[in-house]
C-alpha cells in the first residue's frame, strides 16, 4: 500500500524571453538554451538548448560539473517524417514534489520522492505541426526524462522505430564501464564486462559508469510499459544512443496521447551512493494499483531445484524425476523444520520429458505428472505451515501459456499456492507469439514492447488471485514493483544455476558486479545458499561459505532461496543457521562501502524486529574492510553473530570450505574489521537486546 505523507507541490511560470537570456557557454553552435532546472538540493542542474534548426538537446551538470554534455532528443518514424528537427518552444512549467511514501516490502520501508519537474512543450514548424513535451524529473542523485504526446493535431498513430536519445558522457577518455552486451543470443545471463568507456559496443541496461573524477552514473530505464526496452549503442566517443529492442511489428505501436518510459541517470559520488539512488526509479513509477497486498509474504524457500542442475535428478519423468510426491514430502518435511515458508517444485507437470528447451506448445500448467500428487501434497504442506511455491517454465510458447494463464492461477489458488516462478527459457529473440490458435506463430525478443505486455498480462491476472510472481529470463526490471507489487522478483542476470553448469562458472567477482550494476534495476533470485560449493560432476564453485552467506543480505529479494539439498544443509549446520536467521524484508538498508565488480559490503535492518544484518563480499582478492556499527541503535548492547572466512581461507580448492563463527557483544561506538578471504565474504547478524 502507498501512503502519500506530506506533498507539496508549487508551479512556476518562467517568461520565455527571461529563459532565452541565459544561454549556456558550452552550447552547441546555433543552440540556445531555452530551459533549465536544477535538483531541490541544486547538486545537479538539467539545460535544455534548441539549435537553429529546432533541434532539442539537454545537458546536465553535477556541483557546477558537466556530466552529460550536449546530447540529442527526438524519435524516428515507420510512417512519417522523424521527429527530430523543426521543433519550437511553446511553453514550459516547473514543479516541486517532496513526498514520502511506503513500500509494502522491499529494501527499506519508505521512499522519499523529491524532485523539481520541467515540462517543455514542443510543436513543429513544418507540415505535420507535432506535438511533443519532453518532461524531465531531477533528483539531487539523478535525472528521469521521457517523451510525452498529447493528443496530435493530425494523426494520432505513431510507429516509433527507434529513437535519437542521446547520452553523452563529459570527459570520456579516464571512463570505466561495467555493462554485458545486448543484442546477443543470451538474453542479460552473460558475463559482466569491465572495459574503459570507448570499448563499450551496445549495451544493456543498467550500464555503470565511473568517470575520471570518481563521479559513478548508471543508464536505464524507469515503468517499461507497452513499448520497447532501450539498448545504449555507443556511437562516438562518450556518447550513446537509444536503440530500440526489435519488435516483430517493426516498431513500437503507440496511439496519442502517450508517453514513453522514463530514461534514467544515476549520479553519483561513488558506487555505494550509486546503489542507494536507485530509489529513483521507483520513484519514476506510477504509486500501487492493486491496493492492500499484505497477502504477499517476503519469504525464504527451498525447493526441488538444485538436484535437476546437478543432473542428479531430471524435471522428466523417469528414474531421476525430481518432482515426485515422496521427493516433496520430504522437502515439506525440511521447510517445517527449519523454518521456511516456501517449497518450490519444478518439473511438477506434464511436458517436460522430451527437449522442453526445444518445444513449450507441449506444457500443461493443470495436469500434474502421474507420479506427483498435487492435491494430497498441497493439503500436506498446509497443514505443515509450508506453501508449495508453483512453477510455469513456458519454454517460450508464451501465446500457448496465455491461453492456461488463468486456469492455471484458479487451480494454485484453490490450493493456497501464493507464489509462482514463471521461466522463459529460450534464446533472445524466441518467444513464440500466436494471436490466434494454429495462426502463424511471430517471434518476438524478451524486452519487446510485446513480450513487456505480456509480462503485465500475467501480474494483473495473478495479483486478482492474490499471486506473486517471480520471472526467470525475464524482459529486465524497470521498477514496475511500485505499481504492481506482486512482481517481487526476478532473474535477469546469470544467477547461482550457472555454478552447477556454466562453461564458465560465475567468477569471484560477479557478486560484487551484480550488486552495482543488475542489482540497480531491482530484486533478483539469484538462489543463494549452495553451501556443498560443488556444481555438476564436482565441479568446484568458486566462492567460500561466508560468502554463500553474505549474499542473502548483499544481493536483494523478498522471496530468497536456500538452494542446496537438505542432505547438504545437513553437513552444514552451524553455517546453515545464518540462512534460517536472514531475514527476507528490510526496514533500512545502507551501503557502508563496495567498489564496482571489487567488493560490497550492505546492512540492513531488519523489518519486523530489532536486529540488524550485514553481508559483505569480494571479488578475488583478499580485502580487510573497516565498518563502523554507527547504524546499530545507540546505548544498546548487541550480540554479533559473525560467520566468517577462516584466516587461510580462499575460494580456490579445498580451502574454501574453512570457515569460522565468533559471537561478541557490540555497540555502535564500534568499529569492526572485515577480513575477507580471496573470493570471499562476511555475514553478520547483529541481536539487539529482547
Ligand atoms: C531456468 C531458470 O533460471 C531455472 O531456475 C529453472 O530451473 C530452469 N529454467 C527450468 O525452468
Ligand atoms: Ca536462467
Amino acid at each position: 500500500m502507498t501512503v502519500p505523507a506530506q506533498t507539496r507541490q508549487r508551479r512556476l511560470r518562467i517568461p520565455l524571453a527571461a529563459v532565452l537570456a541565459f544561454a549556456g557557454a558550452s552550447l552547441p553552435v546555433h543552440a540556445a538554451t531555452i530551459a533549465t532546472v536544477a535538483s531541490p538540493g541544486k547538486v545537479l542542474n538539467v539545460e535544455i538548448d534548441l539549435s537553429k534548426e529546432g533541434r532539442i538537446s539537454y545537458r546536465v551538470q553535477r556541483n557546477g560539473k558537466p556530466v552529460i554534455t550536449d546530447s540529442l532528443l527526438g524519435l524516428r518514424l515507420r510512417d512519417g517524417a522523424q521527429l527530430f528537427p523543426w521543433f519550437q518552444l511553446q511553453g514550459q512549467q516547473t514543479s516541486t514534489v517532496d513526498d514520502t511514501w511506503e513500500q509494502p516490502w522491499g529494501e527499506s520501508r519508505t521512499v522519499r520522492n523529491h524532485y523539481n519537474e520541467l515540462r517543455t512543450q514542443f510543436a513543429e514548424t513544418g507540415r505535420d505541426q507535432r506535438r511533443m513535451d519532453i518532461v524531465f524529473r531531477v533528483f539531487d542523485d539523478g535525472v528521469g526524462f521521457r517523451y510525452e504526446f498529447p493528443k496530435q493535431p493530425k494523426q494520432q498513430e505513431l510507429a516509433i522505430q527507434g529513437e535519437f536519445t542521446e547520452f553523452t558522457l563529459a570527459d570520456p577518455a579516464s571512463a570505466k564501464a561495467w555493462w554485458i552486451p545486448a543484442g546477443e543470443w543470451n538474453r542479460y545471463e552473460q558475463i559482466y564486462r569491465t572495459t574503459p568507456l570507448d570499448n563499450v559496443g551496445i549495451a544493456h541496461t543498467p550500464i555503470t559508469i565511473k568517470l575520471g573524477d570518481g563521479t559513478h552514473v548508471a543508464f536505464h530505464e524507469a515503468a517499461l510499459v507497452d513499448y520497447s526496452g532501450m539498448w545504449l549503442q555507443r556511437i562516438d566517443s562518450g556518447k550513446f544512443r537509444a536503440v530500440l529492442s526489435p519488435t516483430s511489428t517493426g516498431a513500437v505501436l503507440k496511439q496519442a496521447p502517450f508517453h514513453t518510459p522514463w530514461r534514467t541517470i544515476q549520479i553519483a559520488a561513488d558506487a555505494g551512493k550509486l546503489y542507494e539512488s536507485s530509489n529513483l526509479i521507483l520513484n519514476l513509477n506510477e504509486p500501487n494499483k492493486l491496493g492492500d497486498v499484505s497477502w504477499f509474504k517476503p519469504a525464504k524457500y527451498v525447493g526441488v531445484w538444485w538436484g535437476m542442475h546437478l543432473d542428479t535428478q531430471s524435471w522428466g519423468v523417469g528414474p531421476k524425476h525430481g518432482a515426485t510426491t515422496e521427493y516433496t514430502t520430504r522437502m515439506i518435511d525440511f521447510a517445517a523444520e527449519h523454518g521456511f515458508r516456501g517449497v518450490l517444485v519444478e518439473g511438477w507437470n506434464t511436458g517436460w520429458d522430451k527437449d522442453w528447451f526445444a518445444n513449450g506448445w507441449v506444457f500443461d500448467f493443470l495436469k500434474p505428472t502421474p507420479d506427483f500428487d498435487l492435491e494430497k501434497l498441497a493439503a500436506y504442506a498446509r497443514s505443515k505451515g509450508v506453501h508449495l511455491i508453483g512453477h510455469h517454465e513456458t519454454a517460450c510458447a508464451v501465446s500457448h501459456y496465455e491461453r492456461q494463464m488463468k486456469d492455471a492461477f484458479a487451480l494454485y489458488e484453490r490450493l493456497g499456492i501464493d507464489v509462482i516462478k514463471t521461466g522463459y527459457v529460450c534464446d533472445a529473440g524466441q518467444i513464440e507469439r500466436q494471436e490466434k490458435k494454429n495462426g502463424p506463430v511471430i517471434r518476438e525478443w524478451h524486452d519487446s514492447q510485446w513480450n513487456s505486455n505480456h509480462h503485465l498480462r500475467v501480474v494483473t491476472e495473478a495479483a486478482k488471485r492474490h499471486i506473486a510472481i517471480n520471472a526467470h529470463e525475464p524482459i529486465k526490471d524497470t521498477g514496475l514493483r511500485r505499481t504492481y507489487p506482486n512482481w517481487i522478483s526476478r532473474e535477469g542476470a546469470r544467477g547461482m544455476e550457472y555454478n552447477a553448469w556454466g562453461e564458465p562458472p560465475n567468477p569471484p567477482e560477479h557478486e560484487a558486479m551484480l550488486v552495482f550494476t543488475r542489482m540497480l534495476s531491482g530484486p533478483m533470485d539469484f538462489t543463494p545458499g549452495v553451501l556443498s560449493l560443488v556444481g555438476k560432476n564436482g565441479m568446484p564453485i568458486q566462492t567460500t561459505i561466508a560468502k554463500q552467506l553474505a549474499l542473502y543480505v548483499v544481493l536483494y529479494s523478498p522471496v530468497q532461496m536456500a538452494a542446496d539439498l537438505p542432505e547438504n544443509y545437513e553437513k552444514h549446520m552451524d553455517a546453515f543457521q545464518f540462512i534460517k536467521d536472514v531475514p527476507a524484508d528490510w526496514e533500512i538498508t545502507r551501503v557502508p562501502n563496495g567498489e564496482v565488480g571489487d567488493y560490497a559490503t550492505i546492512v540492513r535492518k531488519d523489518r519486523n524486529s530489532a536486529d540488524w544484518y550485514l553481508g559483505s563480499v569480494t571479488d578475488e582478492n583478499p580485502r580487510t574492510l573497516k565498518v563502523r556499527l554507527d547504524f546499530l541503535e545507540p546505548g544498546r548492547a548487541y550480540e554479533a553473530q559473525i560467520y566468517r572466512d577462516a584466516k587461510d581461507s580462499s575460494y580456490q580448492g579445498e580451502k574454501r570450505f574453512r570457515f569460522e563463527k565468533e559471537t561478541r557483544q557490540v555497540t555502535a561506538k564500534d568499529t569492526l574489521t572485515l577480513r575477507l578471504a580471496p573470493g570471499g565474504g562476511q555475514a553478520i547478524r547483529f541481536v539487539a537486546p529482547r
